[in-house]
């Protein structure tokens, strides 16, 4: 570890959260949506009943009163504490295709919808499709077991709660910034082993040569804020690769660290997902993770969570080292998923049952 790297003093903005202090502050960040609010969003909906829903843009789905809601949730979200709830759409009354046309439409008006995976999914289903749990190509919001504290690859991830679980798989979101401040108050020469790159590869789902191994540092010092991105499976199936450069004993040392303060209740916010909730993360400032869960034999009452990955040309601004890796010119220069030109989006209807292709499954 070069032994120049300058480690920043803490930051202090309103992303350096803990957990404890948020529970006692819903106001800040959870929004009850009102029943004219709600009126307005179905109203919206109904209008593009007919459209194809990849194609609908926030000017078709109009929402003249809550767009000013919108806007200050989307303010939070990118440039304030990192994330936001939003409760009480009646989703249990709606079809498939309405509940995904509204959150299609609210998605729209805080950012562009990227793709989640290989196959161009722009709507992703969270759910629990009863893959072989041991395949390397397995994504873990295909199954039951924890997650451990991550970020995803857009500016915000949004889940859309659509059938809850039979019990636990609790959402955990922990701030980053916190994280490295912790870090370094407790250690600050593993602070300095997180600022330097680490390699990462995320073929699994591109398999692209570009992406066969990427240096993107854990954390970066960018404009005033400091920027995670802590992808584990990225970072873990690099080290399988073949001229990777392997871990050092200082780096071990500090994910751990980093897996360990994450993990702490002292830190993390416990965000249950109750039947039409709605939450925003800004995968920037906050890393996130779930609880596992006991899940219902019936494949349409399992726990079923819509996602969006959204870019934002308004989010903060990133360093070079995630431009580099992340952006494949289709988002304003933001990260754009899994984003392949070859791969034409798509919005699906439910989870995914069939396997991976043998292309992807080759590239492993
Ligand atoms: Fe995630």
């Amino acid at each position: 570890m070069p032994e120049s790297t300058q480690v920043p003093t803490p930051y202090t903005g309103p992303q350096a959260w803990l957990g404890p202090d948020m529970v006692n502050r819903p106001d800040e960040w959870l929004h009850h949506w009102t029943p004219d609010e709600i009126a307005e969003i179905e109203m919206a909906a109904d209008s593009v009943a007919h459209q194809v829903i990849l194609d609908i843009t926030a000017d078709d789905f109009p929402l003249p009163m809550i767009k000013a809601v919108l806007a200050g949730i989307k303010s939070d979200i990118l440039h304030g504490r990192g994330f936001a709830m939003l409760r009480g759409l009646p989703v249990d009354q709606w079809s498939m295709d309405k509940t995904a046309r509204v959150y299609w439409g609210l998605g729209v008006h805080i950012g562009l919808p990227v793709s989640q995976n290989s196959k161009g999914h722009a709507l992703g289903h969270v759910k629990n499709v009863q893959r072989d749990l041991e395949k390397a190509t397995s994504r873990g919001y295909e199954r039951t077991d924890r997650l451990p504290f991550h970020t995803d690859t857009a500016d915000i991830v949004g889940l859309f709660c659509r059938k809850p679980a039979k019990s636990g798989g609790d959402s955990l979101i922990v701030s980053s910034t916190s994280i490295y401040n912790e870090v370094a108050r407790r250690r600050p020469d593993l602070a300095a082993v997180l600022l330097q790159p680490l390699q990462r590869s995320f073929l699994s789902e591109n398999p692209d040569e570009k992406n066969r191994l990427v240096d993107v540092p854990l954390f970066m010092p960018e404009d005033g804020r400091m920027i995670g991105h802590y992808v584990r499976g990225h970072i873990y199936k690099a080290q399988a690769l073949p001229g990777v450069r392997l871990f050092t004993d200082e780096q071990k040392e500090a994910l751990a660290l980093v897996d360990s303060i994450a993990d702490d209740p002292a830190f993390f916010l416990d965000m249950q997902f109750q039947l039409g909730d709605i939450q925003f993360l800004c995968n920037h400032t906050i890393l996130h993770s779930r609880r596992a869960f006991k899940d219902f034999e019936d494949f349409d009452e399992r726990r079923h969570l819509l996602r969006l990955w959204l870019a934002c040309k308004d989010g903060p601004v990133l360093p070079h080292w995630m431009v580099d890796a992340y952006d494949s010119g289709h988002a304003n220069g933001r990260q754009d998923g899994y984003y392949r030109p070859t791969i034409p989006l798509k919005v699906p209807l439910d989870a995914e049952k069939n396997k991976m292709s043998k292309q992807i499954l080759k590239s492993i």
